[in-house]
C-alpha cells in the first residue's frame, strides 16, 4: 500500500492534534504537530529575549535551533536542541504569543522547509493551519476540521482544568476568537481551507466519531489508487 501524506488543518482547539495522533497510530504513520514547532520557536525567542516581531533576529535564532520530536507514550516529546519543551510550550504565555511569531516570513519559510523534509517519504499525518494549502499542497488527503468557538472554548476549559489552569470560559472564548482572527488574517499562509480539502465539523462529534470519519475518507482515497 502506498504511504500517503495526510494534511489536517483547522482553527485552534478544533481537535486536530488529538485526532491526528490517533489516526497516525492506527495507520502506523509518523505524526507531525506543526503547531508545536511554532510554539517551540516562540519559547526560544522569549528565552533568548528576541523581539517576537523581529523577523531578521528570528531568522538568526532559527539557524541555531534544532526542533526534534521523540516518540513516547502517552505523547510525543518535543525538544529544543537538548532541552525538553513538551510541557512548557503549552503554557498560556506561549499560547498568547505564538500568533505574532508565526506571522513572521522567515519563521514560516524556515519551518515550512523543515516540515516538507519530514513529510517527504510519505506515511505522515501532519496537522496545522497551512498544511493543505502551503506545506503539502499535493497531500493525498486534506481534512479541514472546524467546531464552534463555544465548543472549542469548552474543550480548552476542560483540558486546562486537568492541568490546574483556571482561566474562565468567557476569557477562553475571547482568546480563541482573537487567535482565529490573527491566524486567518496574517499576510503569509493564513488559515484557509484548501479548495480540495474535506470539511469535518466536530462540534457535535466525539473523538472516536471524528477519527472514524477521517479513516473513512482515507479509505475512499486509497481505493482510488
Ligand atoms: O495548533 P496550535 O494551537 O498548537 O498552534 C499554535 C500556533 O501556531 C497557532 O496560533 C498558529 C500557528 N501555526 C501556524 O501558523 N501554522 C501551522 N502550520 C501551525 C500552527
Amino acid at each position: 500500500m502506498k504511504q500517503i501524506q495526510i494534511a489536517i488543518d483547522g482553527p485552534a482547539s478544533a481537535g486536530k492534534s488529538t485526532v491526528a495522533k490517533i489516526v497516525a497510530k492506527k495507520l502506523h504513520y509518523i505524526y507531525c504537530d506543526t503547531g508545536a514547532m511554532y510554539r517551540t520557536v516562540t519559547y526560544a525567542a522569549l528565552k533568548n529575549k528576541v523581539a517576537l516581531d523581529d523577523d531578521q533576529a528570528l531568522k538568526a535564532l532559527l539557524s541555531k535551533i534544532e526542533i526534534k520530536f521523540v516518540p513516547a507514550e502517552p505523547e510525543q516529546r518535543v525538544f529544543l536542541n537538548d532541552e525538553e519543551v513538551t510541557s512548557i510550550i503549552r503554557t498560556p504565555e506561549i499560547t498568547n504569543n505564538v500568533s505574532v511569531v508565526s506571522a513572521q516570513p522567515s519563521v514560516r519559510a524556515d519551518l515550512t522547509k523543515r516540515q516538507q523534509k519530514i513529510a517527504a517519504q510519505g506515511g505522515i499525518v501532519m496537522d496545522g493551519r497551512d498544511i493543505g494549502t502551503t506545506v503539502l499542497p499535493s497531500a493525498d488527503v486534506k481534512i479541514f476540521l472546524v467546531a464552534s468557538v463555544h465548543e472549542r472554548a469548552v474543550r480548552r476549559f476542560k483540558e486546562n482544568q486537568e492541568k490546574g489552569i483556571n482561566t474562565p470560559l468567557d476569557v477562553l472564548e475571547k482568546e480563541i476568537e482573537e487567535r482565529d482572527y490573527k491566524d486567518s488574517h496574517r499576510e503569509i499562509s493564513p488559515l484557509t481551507q484548501a479548495h480540495d480539502a474535506i470539511e469535518v465539523d466536530t462540534t457535535s462529534l466525539n473523538i472516536d466519531q471524528v477519527v472514524e470519519k477521517i479513516l473513512e475518507i482515507i479509505k475512499q482515497k486509497e481505493n482510488q489508487y
